[in-house]
């Protein structure tokens, strides 16, 4: 080695392994703690008005919707979607996992208009949003097929908090511990808000029943008019089965020290009514009896859920 070599250390070379997170409280909402060291530095973000954001509860459907977006902007150029992963496309507003370039910083490179991913409920969404004006799209699944995908993803998710035993999981879902709070609160704080701020909100089991009404409404909210053949390609590019096949959305991109998928996939089965496959009847029963309780004063035609 000459004198002007730095030698790499042996350090260098590992992978780091990141402890998975835990929860805590952020103004009453769960989050997990690399998630709240972050939040001060996200709700300063100050958006442009051309920004359009995703915003959705864990395990509704967000990265099908990102996708989904992604082609209409480009007028259905599958090679222009596939420009980079979905997390580089789209920063995830909150993110922020030690070596990776967080949200905010991969938003720091990107001019407006930004398509940007958050989780937050809506009264943690940064206020700029709301004072710009921007497009906001919500996509919300039923709550038991959410809480059934939420719990295998935490199983595979290393840096996620341990989603514990299935029966113990269901409890920490209906008390709104998990990470991002209370589903019930989550779904009724923007269903109430859509029509005064303008939120397009969307439902997965209406994107499983019909695809491209459901992508031409958001084409539309979008002010964009693309042409039937592009809309059909949208259609297709965006299967469950295309997307599980494409490493630019299946989440292949991230090292098993952050997402195992030999435990369970991202991409994992996109189905409505698996919860049927999890769900004691004793199980349901409960969970039912506590749904009705928590959502009694609000109409959201959610489906599947019985
Ligand atoms: P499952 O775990 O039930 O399979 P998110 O993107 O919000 O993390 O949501 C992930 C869930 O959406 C996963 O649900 C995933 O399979 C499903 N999903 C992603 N793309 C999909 C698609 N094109 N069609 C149907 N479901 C899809």
């Amino acid at each position: 080695m000459s004198e002007n070599q730095t030698p790499i250390s042996r350090s260098h070379l590992v992978t780091p392994v990141i402890p998975r997170s835990l929860i805590v409280k952020v103004q009453g909402v769960s989050l997990p703690d690399h998630i709240a060291k972050a939040f001060e530095a996200a709700s300063a973000f100050t958006p442009d008005p051309s920004d359009l954001i995703i915003i959705s509860y864990p395990k509704s459907g967000t990265t099908w919707i990102q996708e989904i977006v992604d082609l209409l902007l480009h007028n259905g150029d599958d090679g222009s979607s596939k420009r980079a992963s979905i997390v580089k496309r789209h920063p995830f507003l909150e993110y922020c996992i030690c070596y990776e370039p967080s949200g905010l910083d991969l938003l720091k490179e990107m001019d407006p208009p930004r398509v940007i991913k958050t989780h937050m409920p809506l009264q943690l969404v940064p206020a700029g949003f709301w004072e710009n004006k921007c497009k906001i799209i919500y996509i919300a699944r039923n709550a038991k097929d959410t809480l059934v995908s939420y719990y295998h993803f935490l199983r595979m998710s290393k840096i996620s908090p341990e989603p514990g035993p299935w029966e113990g999981f269901i409890h920490k879902f209906m008390r709104g511990e998990l990470g991002w709070g209370s589903w019930y609160d989550h779904v009724k704080g923007y269903w109430e808000e859509r029509e005064k701020r303008n939120i397009l909100f969307l439902f997965y089991e209406d994107m499983k029943e019909n695809p491209r009404r459901e992508i031409e409404r958001i084409m539309k909210y979008l002010d964009l008019y693309l042409p039937d053949d592009v809309i059909s390609h949208i259609v297709e590019m965006t299967t469950f089965k295309n997307m599980e096949e494409n490493p630019m959305v299946n989440y292949s991109f991230f090292g098993k020290e952050i997402f195992d998928q030999t435990i369970s996939k991202f991409m994992r089965k996109g189905e409505i009514g698996d919860w049927k496959n999890h769900f004691t009847p004793e199980q349901s029963a409960e969970f039912d009896e506590d749904y009705q309780k928590k959502m009694k004063n609000v109409n959201i035609p959610f489906r599947a859920q019985f």
